[in-house]
């Protein structure tokens, strides 16, 4: 899709990967319309300055349902047609699962899942009504490879694997298609919290990172040809297939690298 112009509704847009993706938007003459709980309204002129066509702020928290509600609303009451939705906002949670707060892990799977499948399912009538639209999903590749201390954070992105893939076959021929985001490490406050997380239990020092900007291009090539899935590459893209094919293997090089007992 040629994102000149486009309506873009883009979560998780203060920092990290959302942020770089919305500098890539706006280069390419978008209309940004950013979400995240908190915005820095620097960000209108900033990317106004790269190109934007518009910059909209929507500071809304996803973890509430009815902060989600209230956003579709708004967009509704301004007639504004979103072309593109990204699907990008995101919490971690980790560490082995009954050190886990119950309460953090709702809120992650409320950002990371519902309020994901909330609003495609909110804006897809439309989108379907114009035959045109894309729907831009984040996973992870803990959504595709599993190791202990990701419990919680890999059944969302697993989650988010399978609710693409369905969705991606359910709208073939609509003018509607989605693009899947395998991200690997990504050097952003998230990959920094994985030590944090999973540091105790999990030596994390095998786990790589890539710069932000390059991902955000990679996922902005996919949306503009037309491509259904954004792999990773180099040693991620390995970890994702040696669980995929050799799982065993897999989990004996993860077993090595574990240890509840501390
Ligand atoms: N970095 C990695 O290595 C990596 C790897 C695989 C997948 N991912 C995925 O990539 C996505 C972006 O991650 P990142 O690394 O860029 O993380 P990040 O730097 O921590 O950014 C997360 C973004 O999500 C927003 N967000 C969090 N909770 C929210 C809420 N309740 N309501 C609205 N917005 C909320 C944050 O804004 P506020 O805090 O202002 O709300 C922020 O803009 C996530 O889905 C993550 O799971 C990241």
């Amino acid at each position: 899709m040629n994102l000149t112009q486009k309506h873009i509704l883009l979560t998780g847009a203060s920092r990290g990967i959302g942020l770089a993706l919305a500098e890539q938007c706006a280069r390419r003459k978008a209309h940004l319309h950013l979400v995240s709980r908190k915005l820095d309204p620097s960000l209108v002129k900033d990317l106004g300055s790269l190109g934007a066509a518009s910059v909209t702020l929507w500071p809304f928290d996803l973890s509430q349902t009815s902060d989600v509600e209230g956003l579709v609303k708004s967009l509704e009451e301004k007639n504004i047609s979103i072309d593109v939705l990204i699907n990008n906002a995101g919490l971690l949670t980790g560490g082995i699962l009954e050190e886990q707060d119950p309460d953090e892990i709702d809120k992650m799977l409320n950002v990371n899942v519902h309020a994901l499948i909330r609003l495609t399912r909110r804006l897809l009538p439309g989108m379907l009504a114009r035959k045109q639209g894309l729907i831009v999903n984040n996973a992870s590749v803990s959504g595709k490879m599993f190791f202990p201390c990701a419990s919680t954070y890999a059944a969302s992105k697993a989650a988010v694997v399978a609710f693409t893939e369905c969705l991606k076959q359910e709208l073939r021929g609509t003018g509607v298609a989605t693009v899947l985001m395998i991200t690997p490490g990504v050097k952003t406050e998230m990959f920094d919290d994985i030590s944090k997380l999973y540091g105790k239990h999990l030596d994390v020092s095998f786990l790589s990172h890539i710069p932000v900007e390059e991902w955000a291009a990679k996922v902005i090539a996919a949306m503009e040809n037309d491509e259904a899935i954004v792999w990773p590459q180099g040693a991620s893209f390995f970890g994702v297939k040696l669980a995929h094919h050799f799982p065993s293997v897999f989990e004996k090089i993860v077993r090595s690298k574990f240890n509840r007992f501390l």
